[in-house]
């Protein structure tokens, strides 16, 4: 498949990384989402699965979202996004179960939802799951650490890594993916010491959340950084804004205006021109013979066997603010 222009080449993570370039990626999972990330310049919009909790209302687990969930989210984010690369996180169940439900899975990211690239957790069994997807011309995008998908057999949310042989399966595993073909790693909740060494050893980009400041680039979640997460924070979270506070206060000055009349004011309504007005008020004032839908709706509304009440002509209107 072609690069469509002003798309930023996949190649060019690879070359940031050499030039000590920082790659910035962050979630999203709509257009406008997509549209702000792609104004900001991010480098990387990834439409995870944390949508289960973030957009889908689902609490503490990304398990439940489906591939048809996030097909669709998928191709909301890249109908707005023209440069940054759109990785579509493949979710629980899509890639489990073997190399061709993998690959069949990644090809409807690819194929259906536009997705650049793909992302799927976990080393062992998923290495071959990469190297199958790669081979179908699929970029791959690993994910070491904490995998939330695996979060109950890694006892929950927490950082991994922390002793010396944890650490090293770690490097193992994120050089295992890098052999099988992926073109970065994600790196999450893992001490910054194994996450620094680890880029070090990997010649694809590493991409920390929770990971310190030495991996080549940083991921967090859009409804953390901007502020519409509530309730517990991880600690690597970062806020920028808080737009759940300003969404509230805006809603509630809204229902505010309208309950007391103050929305809307004359600069939103619409006027007419001052002598169809005053014609369509002389139409109004005039006696009028009701139409046949009135004349239906009357009917239904009337028991059996009422007499029609007698004919009266209309009040005139009100005049209204208009010329
Ligand atoms: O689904 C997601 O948002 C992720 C990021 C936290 C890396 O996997």
């Amino acid at each position: 498949m072609s690069v469509p222009k002003g798309k930023l080449p996949l190649p060019r993570l690879a070359e940031m990384k050499v030039n000590g370039e920082k790659i910035v990626m962050v979630t999203a999972y709509d257009a406008p989402g997509a549209r702000f990330a792609e104004d900001a310049g991010i480098d990387i919009v990834l439409v995870g699965d944390t949508a289960a909790m973030v957009v889908l209302g689902y609490e503490g687990t990304t398990v439940p979202v489906t591939m048809e969930e996030m097909l669709f989210l998928t191709r909301t984010v890249v109908r707005a996004a023209r440069r940054p690369i759109v990785v579509g996180d493949m979710p629980f169940g899509s890639y489990q179960v073997s190399d061709e439900a993998a690959v069949e899975n990644a090809i409807r990211f690819f194929k259906e939802a536009g997705a650049d690239a793909v992302k799927l957790e976990g080393a062992g069994p998923s290495l071959s799951r990469v190297r199958t997807i790669v081979g179908a011309g699929i970029p791959v995008m690993g994910h070491v650490g904490l995998t939330p998908q695996s979060a109950t057999m890694l006892g929950g949310f927490r950082t991994q890594g922390k002793t010396a042989s944890a650490a090293e399966r770690l490097v193992d595993d994120a050089l295992a993916l890098e052999q099988a073909g992926c073109f970065a790693v994600v790196l999450e909740a893992v001490p910054s010491p194994v996450a620094a060494e680890i880029t070090r050893r990997l010649e694809v980009p590493t991409i920390g959340i929770g990971a310190g400041p030495d991996c080549d680039g940083q991921v967090l979640v859009y409804h953390d950084l901007l502020g519409l997460s509530e309730g517990h924070l991880p600690r690597f979270v970062k806020r920028y804004a808080n737009l759940s506070r300003e969404i509230r206060d805006a809603l509630e000055a809204y229902a505010h205006d309208v309950r007391t009349g103050a929305f809307p004011e004359e600069q939103h309504t619409y006027e007419m021109p001052a002598e169809e007005l005053e014609g369509f008020e002389r139409t109004m004032r005039r006696p009028r013979a009701s139409s046949t839908t009135d004349q239906a709706r009357s009917a239904s509304a009337r028991p059996a066997n009422t007499q029609l009440p007698a004919p009266r002509s209309e009040p005139p209107l009100r005049k209204t603010s208009s010329p």
